[in-house]
């Protein structure tokens, strides 16, 4: 008998006929097996690893932030990243970890932000300027394209040539592709020395890191103050010895900001379009409150933000995360060894019945008539503890800009198709078929 007190769930036996399923579709996997095992259940993987995925608010709340200390990234997910994206925040741990978002966090502060608020509006307002009008338009690639010009902007607030533009944006999707097949299918390792797979893609982090490169030497040599995110990297000095980060270090961290902010909100403002269409009242709100104020403004609108939260709490970009315990833990009558992987299923824990009425509504009123909701155990999209997202309030200020901008020009409406999940790293939808009409 084991000496650990692991909830119910799958033997190694029986997770090597359940693999293809949920590689199909994890998220109807994982909802599927809590509906046989209840909230929180667990998984034998290979010889002896030990996983547990819960939608438990209070586990949840209890790995990221209160005992966070004996969590840690896990090597699963954080070893295949690192070589492909670098050592930067979303992926490093320990004390080179803290010493870095100690460094960056204060760039990513509200205050901070409004300066680059006008580098976001003026990219938002060039896009929306050419937004297609018409029929059946699959918005999420423009989004998606959208979305990465303004991070990237708010990077180097220069004029990046389109043909770079192009290159960054094929060689990080190629990047993630490669990425995702790694973790999904990770026997296939023994195949890479004669398919060259592994070699090509690291010839493409390469590619990256050196268009990074020439950016910082010209940023280096400017004489130009520059209000982006890679002057406050640059110009950011670690506490203890005054110093700043190594050139490397810096490639590492934007590369992260990419990683981590480029499809987390291209998929959420996407599933945000396609939830409004369908829905008629939240339009006509979203349009009365634009109507009322400036894009600046927008970030005050009660309601706008009320239906952001609910887009995020039905479509999580980041659906789940990934610790490791590092010393054996127990939690409520459970108990588990060191080097436990943990899930965190945020999308599973936004749809918890058992905390929110009618949990798969679309229901934005939800969160003016108890804003208390916004801040509960119950609704994670960034989140929690000191791992939380840094670039959360920046992320709200894009999305709400966006909306402003795009609600004050047209209106949509839905057509017959409706988007299915991708779970892939982020919850992305496979399309956003929507009509669009000027006002
Ligand atoms: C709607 C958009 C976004 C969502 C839903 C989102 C969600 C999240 C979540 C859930 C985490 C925590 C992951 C964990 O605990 O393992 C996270 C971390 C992170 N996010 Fe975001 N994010 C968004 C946008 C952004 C943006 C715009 C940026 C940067 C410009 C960004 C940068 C990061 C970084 C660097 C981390 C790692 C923080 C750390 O480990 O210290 N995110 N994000």
């Amino acid at each position: 008998m084991s000496k650990y007190n692991l909830p119910k769930g799958y033997s190694a036996f029986q997770v090597l006929f359940k693999t293809k399923a949920f590689l199909d579709n994890p998220i109807i996997f994982m909802k599927n097996s809590m509906s046989k095992f209840g909230d929180t259940y667990s998984a034998t993987i290979g010889l002896n690893q030990k996983i547990i995925i819960t939608q438990d608010p209070n586990f949840i709340s209890y790995i990221l932030k209160e005992n966070h200390k004996n969590y840690k990234k896990s090597k699963f997910l954080s070893e295949n990243a690192v070589e492909l994206f670098g050592n930067g925040l979303l992926f490093s741990n320990g004390m080179y970890w803290l010493k870095q978002r100690r460094l960056i966090q204060p760039g990513f502060h509200k205050e901070k932000l409004k300066g680059l608020y006008e580098i976001v509006i003026n990219s938002i307002h060039v896009s929306i300027n050419k937004f297609p009008i018409g029929n059946d338009i699959d918005i999420f690639p423009l989004v998606h394209k959208i979305s990465f010009t303004i991070l990237i902007k708010s990077l180097f607030d220069i004029n990046v040539p389109e043909t770079t533009m192009e290159l960054l944006g094929n060689t990080f999707s190629e990047l993630q592709t490669f990425f995702i097949k790694d973790v999904n299918k990770p026997f296939e390792k023994i195949i890479y020395p004669f398919t060259g797979e592994k070699k090509k893609a690291l010839a493409k982090a390469k590619v990256v890191r050196t268009i990074f490169k020439d950016i910082i030497k010209e940023r280096k040599t400017s004489k130009i103050q520059f209000n982006d995110l890679l002057d406050m990297l640059l110009n950011s000095k670690y506490e203890d010895t005054g110093l700043e980060m190594e050139e490397e270090q810096v490639i590492d961290e934007l590369i992260i900001l990419i990683f981590a902010g480029h499809e987390s909100t291209a998929n959420t403002i996407s599933w945000l379009f396609y939830l409004i269409a369908t829905d008629k009242e939240s339009q006509q709100k979203i349009a009365a409150e634009t109507k009322e104020t400036t894009i600046l403004e927008s970030l005050n609108n009660e309601y706008l933000k009320a239906v952001m939260y609910e887009g995020m709490r039905l479509y999580p970009a980041a659906w789940m995360t990934g610790r490791e315990t590092i010393e054996n833990d127990n939690f409520k009558g459970l108990s588990f060894p060191k080097n436990t992987i943990i899930v965190p299923f945020f999308y599973g824990l936004h749809r918890n019945k058992t905390n929110w009425e009618d949990a798969d509504k679309f229901y934005p009123q939800r969160f003016l008539n108890d804003p208390s909701l916004a801040k509960s155990k119950n609704f994670f999209p960034f989140g929690a503890g000191p791992r939380m997202c840094i670039g959360n309030n920046f992320a709200i200020a894009e999305i709400a800009f966006f909306l402003h901008a795009f609600f004050a020009k047209f209106t949509i409406t839905p057509t017959t198709q409706i988007p299915q999940m991708k779970s892939l790293i982020t919850l992305k939808p496979d399309k956003v078929v929507l009509n669009i009409a000027r006002l």
